[in-house]
């Protein structure tokens, strides 16, 4: 199957903005795209003039760190630009639909609303152990409902689950020719399962988004990937901005690959892990606490007896923490992001001194 028949029919062949940084390079003397010909005194990156529409620096380092060719990449400012853009390329408003499996990243259906394209749900199964997705549940949604994407966060956010390879396998070979799979790893760094990347070559209708707002420590640079058929990143490339990518952003974002920064990267990972399991283990000992999800991600989601309360108590004593009220199967949750040593030992402190009766 061609990925491109699940563009929408009137963007198949559309050019998008021919930018004046496009259309010509190289030249000395830049007379063609109307910015000011002087910089400011303050300014050490020229950005008088526009940017690369894609820094080719950066999109070289990353498909090299993600093992993958330069045109299976397209840079957007962070996910979430990516998951607009997926709509806004295949969806055609008012008639196309999205598959979500709530509860889940909102971004999802926050799009898909803005792109006026129906949400259909294949809800998370709730067992003892967690969340689970229900596969087979959501190829038959998928076909039945006619959805032109699947968005799955693994690992999920906020269930912190994440979805095993075989499962995704089956869920590709279920939906091939009928829909493409976006698998959202914002946080697969943090988790064993190997990414979905390994199976773009066999699954054209897969697209894998990847960010540095995580693991990497990067979220005000705005930097995010999507990675997918080189046909479907060429038509997302004509739906974006002209410039999307600011400069100092592209060259933060470089710095981060740097053989340094990556070791950092690596040495957070390692300490969230063990914060993450350490957090686990003496949150699941409170009493205003009843349960603690097992997560892949840097984030504990945790049933409580009064979320609200709990959640208002913390912020009192200036911890915010994210009370889960918009999603209805975690009305008695919170999602606790982790911290460094002392900021978790800090939220400790506080829960393991929790008055009485503000949990009873
Ligand atoms: C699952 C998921 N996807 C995407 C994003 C957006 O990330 P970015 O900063 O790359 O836009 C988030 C942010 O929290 C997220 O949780």
């Amino acid at each position: 199957m061609n990925v491109l028949e699940l563009v929408r029919p009137d963007l198949r062949g559309f050019g998008g903005y021919l930018s004046a940084r496009k259309q010509n390079s190289g030249g000395a003397i830049w007379l063609n795209a109307n910015e000011a010909a002087r910089s400011q005194p303050f300014d050490t990156q020229q950005l008088n003039r526009y940017p690369e529409p894609q820094p080719q620096a950066l999109a070289r380092t990353l498909a090299d760190y993600y093992g993958v060719d330069p045109a299976h990449l397209l840079l957007g400012r962070g996910s979430d630009e990516a998951i607009d853009l997926i709509i806004r390329a295949l969806c055609i408003p008012g008639s196309d639909r999205i598959l979500i499996q709530s509860p889940t990243f909102g971004m999802y259906a926050v799009c898909a609303r803005l792109h006026a394209c129906a949400v259909i749900d294949s809800p998370l199964q709730e067992t003892a152990a967690g969340f689970v997705w229900d596969i087979s549940g959501m190829i038959a949604t998928a076909r039945r409902e006619q959805c032109k994407v699947l968005f799955l966060c693994s690992p999920a956010n906020p269930t912190g689950q994440s979805l095993p390879r075989a499962d995704l396998e089956r869920l590709l070979d279920g939906l091939a020719g009928q829909c493409l799979v976006v698998v959202d790893e914002a946080y697969g760094e943090y988790s064993a399962q190997p990414s979905a990347l390994a199976l773009l070559p066999r699954h054209p209708h897969l697209a894998v988004l990847k960010t540095l707002s995580k693991a990497h420590a990067l979220a005000g640079a705005r930097i995010g990937a999507v990675i997918a058929a080189p046909e479907l990143i060429a038509v997302l490339k004509t739906c974006q901005a002209p410039y999307p990518i600011p400069k100092p952003s592209a060259a933060l974002a470089l710095q981060a690959f740097s053989e340094t920064a990556l070791a950092a990267t690596r040495a957070g990972i390692v300490q969230c892990l063990q914060e993450r399991s350490r957090l686990q283990k003496r949150l699941d000992a409170l009493p205003m606490i009843t349960q603690v999800f097992a997560s892949d991600a840097n984030f504990l989601l945790v049933r409580c007896t009064d979320a609200e309360t709990l959640a208002a108590t913390l912020l009192g004593e200036g911890i915010v923490v994210r009370a889960m009220r918009q999603y209805p199967a975690l009305q008695d949750c919170v999602r606790i992001s982790i911290g460094t040593p002392d900021e978790n030992a800090r939220l400790l402190t506080l829960l393991e001194n929790y008055p009485g009766d503000a949990h009873a």
